[in-house]
């Protein structure tokens, strides 16, 4: 699992360009699923199961894209300026290294500032490709670029850029190849465009008229020095979402995954998360409603070059969320 783990984080997907790992996911699943289509937004949506009178149509998703940066102009000088596609913090920018869809490196610098201590803008930061001029720059206006960082193993921690949110997809992945004859009609949703506002699981939400909804996402922690207040810890096990400001789910999805993990007898964390999404919303919200809840996957660093997770938790989370998928459900 751990190398295709490394192969998903290491695929750009920033949003809206999710071709690349769109065709990563789908030759991992396509021997395993029922059935797969593309849907008008890109959404990556593999059936498994049929309807049938006990069981329930599910969808699950977790987004293939990434927060990224477009370039907005080239100076005469060759160097880009950009902005934000999704939630990028500036004081994790300068001195990150970025990498465009052509292929084409890049290095973040900034501005020179009144003090050198304090981060600016990302409109005072610019991407250097090392051009010599506006000529020679092979960027133009409307590029995209994710961070590049690689996978780093540290004991049990997995670090990289774009855990947020490919240790989903993975987990994802693995439940599908293992799940044979599940009860229902399950659909996994490998999402677009979540990073700038839950768009791709708006319109799959709806195409797949979901009886029931789980979203796979990373959550953050609150176990670092001086860090946010916050129960969820790496290495605790996987998270049960009770709320974020996006949701509050279904009271009674919480208490059948708590069932199901006590039942497991896996570790989980129940998670209260004051700020952030996923698109567990845009499911409980589709036509005219949906029980939804989310699966979380502790993450420190989260939208950081460097987000890390722990294979305990990850492994935990999918044989958490294969016993939810395996059984008949009873949401009384
Ligand atoms: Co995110
Ligand atoms: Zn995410």
């Amino acid at each position: 699992m751990k190398s295709l783990i490394e192969k998903l984080t290491q695929t750009p997907g920033p949003p809206g360009y999710e071709k690349l790992i769109r065709e990563v996911i789908q030759a991992e699943i396509e021997d395993y699923a029922d059935e797969i289509h593309v849907d008008a937004l890109g959404n990556l949506i593999a059936r498994k199961g049929s309807p049938s009178t006990e069981g329930k149509r599910i969808m699950l998703a977790a987004h293939m894209d990434e927060i990224g940066v477009i370039a907005t102009h080239i100076d005469e000088n060759g160097f880009i300026r950009f902005t934000n596609m999704g939630g990028i913090y500036p004081h994790y920018a300068p001195g990150g290294r970025v990498r465009f869809l052509d292929g084409t490196p890049g290095v973040i610098g900034t501005e020179k500032t009144e003090n050198s201590y304090k981060v600016p803008p990302l409109d005072k930061m610019y991407i250097d490709v090392g051009a010599a001029g506006r000529d020679d720059c092979p960027i133009k206006v409307g590029d995209v670029a994710v961070f590049e960082r690689p996978l780093t193993e540290m004991g049990d921690r997995l670090v990289s850029k774009a855990m947020d949110d490919r240790i989903s997809v993975a987990i994802m992945i693995e439940a599908l190849k293992m799940l044979n004859n599940p009860p229902h009609e399950i659909y996994f949703v490998f999402s677009v465009q979540e990073e700038v506002g839950v768009r791709g699981a708006t319109t799959a939400a709806f195409g797949v008229d979901p009886e029931l909804g789980l979203a796979l996402d990373v959550t953050r922690t609150g176990d670092t020095p001086k860090g946010i207040t916050m129960e969820v810890a790496l290495g605790a096990g996987p998270a049960i979402k009770v709320k974020d400001s996006g949701m509050i789910s279904d009271p009674r999805i919480v208490d059948w995954m708590v069932r199901t993990a006590e039942r497991a007898k896996l570790p989980y964390q129940l998670e209260v998360l004051e700020r952030g999404g996923t698109d567990a919303r845009a499911i409980q919200l589709t036509r005219s409603g949906v029980p939804a809840g989310c699966l979380s996957i502790p993450c420190r660093y989260v939208h950081s070059p460097s987000e890390m997770v722990d294979f305990n938790d990850v492994q935990n989370a999918l044989k958490l969320l294969v016993a939810l998928l395996s059984d008949s459900i009873d949401l009384a």
